[in-house]
């Protein structure tokens, strides 16, 4: 069915249907499309522009549509089905179901206004949803973090750095992820505004209710203005923003723990479950789960700048660019929550290799930064006594030994304010119930 045949005095070119098609990725915004209908004929109905048993009855009717879909009693069968989008086919549907009254659901609406209203419903929906997998995969860091409660090198640099603990490294992830549940949290609340009623940008000379259609519909309110309610994206591009970042916050995850599940670190085992084996080489166990989600973040990035080319520059008001919005926000969702969902499993399984990490811990000096600070409150300027451990760390490197094998006398040599007490600021377990490092055992109970 096409909803625009009247004022064209040729068929349309069949290459140029498929072109303009969206039916074949909008079709998940079936769900959308007919409650937001729904809504609309409801209003027209109360508000008295098509009679109330004819709005009834399409009401009525929709609400079969959408359940013999979600039944698998109709199909979406994409192109077959010869709708230009979804909306189309919905339409169809009705209008072959019962006939004339079906055509009067189009009423003081337009294909921009309820394009405008399906993606902000979907977007609000899959925010929702994001936000579920995000809360999912930081409890799940919380958990193996608090399992074990081992010490662990931080690095900059990705040298060994100072001591830190397990459950910290995991809570840095959580920090991020908490950051992200409230981007996503703050995008839904800017976007609940319902474009419906915008028509095609100028409004309508029928008397309908805004108010009441975005009441039903669950909006905070109806948008400001026609123009702006069918020509902004900018909510699809804040999600694609907040997701790309969540993909940042993911990718970092992954690439630790590919290096760390290497020989050379051992830090952890990713399980089976979440890893392959090579076609060539039989004792090969590769990350690939956190590679690929390594790899997917770029095209979920790929989206976002997609999506910001689209619109810029885009003369006000619809324009059918705008159709383009689709497939790349899409497909960032899917891949997104996949990835979450993913990381989720790979985070609850991790084997954490505890004693490779303490040991790792006692290589490198770690404690330097604590003899300085020991130093320090002994009267030393701190410049002096980042002088003074240097010469001790080239002293133990020479002899091949850590700072806490030193004797007293050894290390008066150095400084003669070292007394016994020096040993309790160069022991790891020590270190970290010290100062505001205790903040870091505070955080992972
Ligand atoms: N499939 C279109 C889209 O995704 C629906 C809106 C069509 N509006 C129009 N004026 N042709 O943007």
């Amino acid at each position: 069915m096409k909803l625009w045949g009247g004022r064209f005095r040729e068929q349309e070119n069949r290459m140029m249907e498929d072109f303009n098609s969206s039916f074949p990725f909008d079709d998940r915004l079936y769900k959308e499309d007919i409650t937001g209908s729904m809504a609309h004929v409801t209003m027209l109905g109360e508000q008295g522009i098509i009679p109330k048993e004819d709005a009834d009855l399409i009401y009525k009717t929709l609400g079969q549509i959408l359940s013999d879909l979600e039944k698998g009693r109709l199909a979406l069968t994409g192109k077959s089905q010869d709708a230009e989008d979804i909306h189309t086919f919905v339409e169809g549907e009705l209008i072959r179901r019962i006939g004339d009254v079906g055509k009067k659901l189009h009423t003081g609406r337009s294909r921009n206004d309820q394009v405008a209203l399906d993606m902000r419903m979907y977007a609000r929906r899959q925010a929702d949803e994001l936000i579920e997998k995000v809360q999912g995969l930081r409890k799940a860091l919380h958990t193996t973090g608090s399992q074990h409660p081992c010490l662990m090198p931080g690095y900059t640099h990705l040298q060994r750095a100072q001591v830190i603990t397990f459950p910290y490294w995991a809570g840095a992830y959580e920090s991020m992820l908490t950051r992200d549940e409230k981007r996503l949290a703050n995008t839904k609340e800017l976007l609940n505004e319902c474009p419906l009623g915008a028509a095609a940008l100028a409004g309508t000379t029928h008397n309908i209710d805004r108010s009441r259609t975005a009441q039903i519909l669950g909006f905070d309110r109806p948008a400001a203005n026609f123009i702006d309610a069918v020509s902004d994206r900018d909510y699809l591009i804040e999600l694609l923003s907040d997701m790309s970042l969540i993909m940042v916050h993911l990718s970092r995850l992954c690439e630790e723990l590919i290096l760390w599940s290497s020989q050379e670190f051992k830090f952890v085992d990713i399980d089976d479950a979440y890893a392959t084996g090579s076609s060539i080489m039989p004792q090969k166990k590769n990350p690939d789960a956190c590679e690929l989600v390594r790899g997917k973040t770029g095209r979920v990035f790929g989206s976002l700048t997609g999506l910001l080319t689209v619109m810029k520059g885009l003369p006000l008001a619809y324009d059918k660019d705008m159709q383009e919005d689709k497939e790349q926000f899409f497909d960032a969702v899917d891949t997104v929550k996949a990835c979450l969902d993913i990381m989720t499993g790979v985070v609850s399984t991790l084997k954490v290799n505890e004693n490779v990490m303490e040991k790792s811990v006692r290589s490198g000096f770690l404690n330097a930064t604590e003899v300085a600070d020991y130093l320090v409150d002994h009267g030393v300027p701190f410049r002096d006594a980042h002088a003074i451990v240097g010469r001790i760390v080239i002293a133990c490197e020479d002899k091949h030994c850590a700072i806490e094998d030193l004797t007293l006398d050894e290390l008066r040599t150095f400084d003669p304010v070292f007394d016994e007490s020096i040993y309790d600021f160069l022991d790891y377990h020590q270190i970290i119930r010290k100062g505001n490092k205790k903040e870091m055992l505070e955080a992972s109970k």
